[in-house]
């Protein structure tokens, strides 16, 4: 079964309205690779408005963070409901940066993962491991772990697509080897069949993030396991283009 090639716009907090239409317009005039899927993910005040901005079919957009409540009194939350609501489609949930600057373990990935996907909103799920634990060998230990907190409360993976960031590669320019990378995404394929099934492994997407850029994103290209990326700092610049049109 072919997956469908997936490219994520991960703007980070980056971004002005001015810049958001700059980079929507730029893809709504690009010719892009009919059969990769975009999804652009800017800060949550400019969801409406990049719906809004998207002229192609095939780019959607996604939020950066939800919360495990639809509504009520939880000040600063986003809300699943009102990211269908302005017409996003996904939601980023587990980066890195979500984990070390606010303090979000993987048991609360896990449920924010869950209640996302009971809403209809599907759930680009960030796994990766630090430097030190890289340096410790314990990579494959640490993506499992993080993976398992979500098989415990997910059965129905199909609108879930996993994105395995080293933590040491986001906004370093040092991403992983395509080698690397594509034995990581393998091996975690194999827990997913072990785990939830080989349908389920082999429909998953997994995208690869950490300094991925219009340069380096070709060299994945026989990479069997690469399903995508996962992009930072690229996203915002006209490369994005590059890496969309990757596998073409
Ligand atoms: P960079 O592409 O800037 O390294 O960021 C990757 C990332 O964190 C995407 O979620």
């Amino acid at each position: 079964m072919a997956r469908t090639f997936f490219v994520g716009g991960n703007f980070k907090l980056n971004g002005t309205k001015s810049s958001i239409k700059e980079i929507v317009e730029r893809l709504n005039n690009a010719k892009l690779d009919p059969k990769v899927e975009v999804v652009l993910c800017p800060p949550a005040p400019y969801l409406d408005y990049t719906v809004s901005l998207v002229k192609k079919s095939q780019v959607s957009v996604g939020a950066q963070n939800a919360y495990l409540k639809a509504s009520g009194a939880f000040t600063g939350e986003n809300s699943v409901d009102q990211i269908k609501d302005v017409g996003a489609k996904w939601v980023i949930l587990g980066h890195s940066e979500r984990r070390q600057y606010f303090r979000e373990d993987d048991q609360l990935i896990a449920e924010k993962t869950a209640f996302a996907l009971s809403q209809g909103v599907g759930v680009i799920l960030c796994i990766g491991e630090t430097l030190d634990q890289k340096k410790a060998g314990t990579t494959l230990q640490v993506v499992e772990r993080k993976l398992q907190d979500v098989i415990d409360k997910v059965k129905d993976w199909s609108n879930v697509v996993i994105a395995y960031e080293p933590v040491w590669a986001i906004g370093t320019g040092l991403a992983a080897t395509p080698e690397d990378a594509q034995e990581i995404h393998h091996s975690i394929r194999e827990f997913l069949a072990k785990k939830l099934g080989e349908k389920t492994a082999q429909e998953t997407r997994i995208l690869y993030g950490g300094s991925a850029n219009g340069k380096n994103a070709v060299t994945f290209k026989d990479k069997p396991d690469v399903d995508g990326f996962l992009v930072g700092g690229a996203s915002l610049k006209p490369e994005f283009v590059d890496i969309i049109n990757s596998r073409s």
